[in-house]
């Protein structure tokens, strides 16, 4: 077998280690996940049949040229948007049964999502930003100002509490963002390419609170990025071309070197 049929046999059952008894904790499954833009000739077909697992408390990459379907990819696990076909498990509830109401406890409690813009309200601080979240969920506000300077702490951005986005460089903005995302406690972490306006130091630490909050949290974290460099951080990397799955791989097993990256046992 050549190293691309090694590449396309691999399965994420096939390289994930199992658990003490053999079990892999799965915490999202998509189904033949297809999505389609638009209809008859003008139609855009951004996912076309993703079969994909993500295990709970593992850090994975999706990578992809762009208009490869990463975002939308991103959008339908975090229930963001519906797919045209396929289906998506959540802790093995398919997401199309639930309701409305369970729906938007979804969005709200289960997941964060960490967008490539920040996506900051302008006029409001960093920890009025961080806390409007919590307000939504039903958190007191005084528990919601302690909680919210915990989670900036956590970021490392605490002496910042008071500022508005527009005093902030992209990287202290992410990490409000990131400080947002955690708010309401997830179990999931959905971060699409949270480094791609950043040079690559600053980058390198926003992925280092994405790590420590996976290691130190469980949180299971899936994050786009189109840095290589960023890749030694995953536990696994999901390649996504012309929407569909083109390989997932342990990042142990690669090769990553400046700008290019090789398969193969390293
Ligand atoms: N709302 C939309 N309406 C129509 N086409 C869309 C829409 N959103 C995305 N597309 C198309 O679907 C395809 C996949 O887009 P998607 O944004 O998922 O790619 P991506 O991998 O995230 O790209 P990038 O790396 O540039 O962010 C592209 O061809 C894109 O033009
Ligand atoms: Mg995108």
């Amino acid at each position: 077998m050549d190293k691309q049929e090694k590449h396309a046999a691999n399965t994420a059952e096939d390289i994930v280690p199992t658990g003490r008894n053999g079990e892999r904790p799965v915490i999202i499954r998509t189904l033949d996940l297809a999505k389609v833009y638009g209809e008859g000739e003008t139609a855009t077909h951004a996912l076309q049949g993703v079969n994909s697992t993500i295990f709970r408390g593992e850090l994975i990459a999706v990578m992809g040229p762009s208009g490869s379907g990463k975002t939308t990819y991103f959008n339908m696990i975090g229930a963001l948007d519906s797919p045209t076909n396929g289906r998506i498990l959540i802790d093995e509830v398919d997401v199309a049964q639930l309701s409305a109401v369970e729906l938007a406890f979804l969005r709200c409690r289960k997941i964060g999502y960490i967008f490539q813009s920040f996506n900051l309200i302008r006029y409001m601080t960093a920890l009025e930003n961080v806390t409007v979240p919590m307000a939504f969920a039903g958190v007191k506000p005084e528990v919601a100002r302690e909680r919210g300077m915990d989670l900036l702490d956590l970021v490392g951005i605490a002496d910042r509490w008071e500022h508005r986005p527009i005093e902030m460089s992209g990287g202290q903005q992410q990490r409000v963002a990131i400080a947002r995302a955690m708010c309401n406690l997830p179990q999931i972490l959905l971060a699409d390419e949270p480094t791609a306006n950043l040079d690559l130091v600053t980058g390198e630490s926003i992925l280092g609170i994405l790590q420590r909050i996976n290691k130190e949290q469980g949180v299971t974290v899936i994050c786009s990025t189109h840095d290589h460099r960023l890749l030694k951080m995953c536990d696994r990397i999901m390649w996504i071309r012309d929407g569909r799955v083109e390989r997932v791989e342990r990042s142990e097993n690669l090769k990553i070197k400046v700008g290019t990256i090789d398969g193969g046992q390293a």
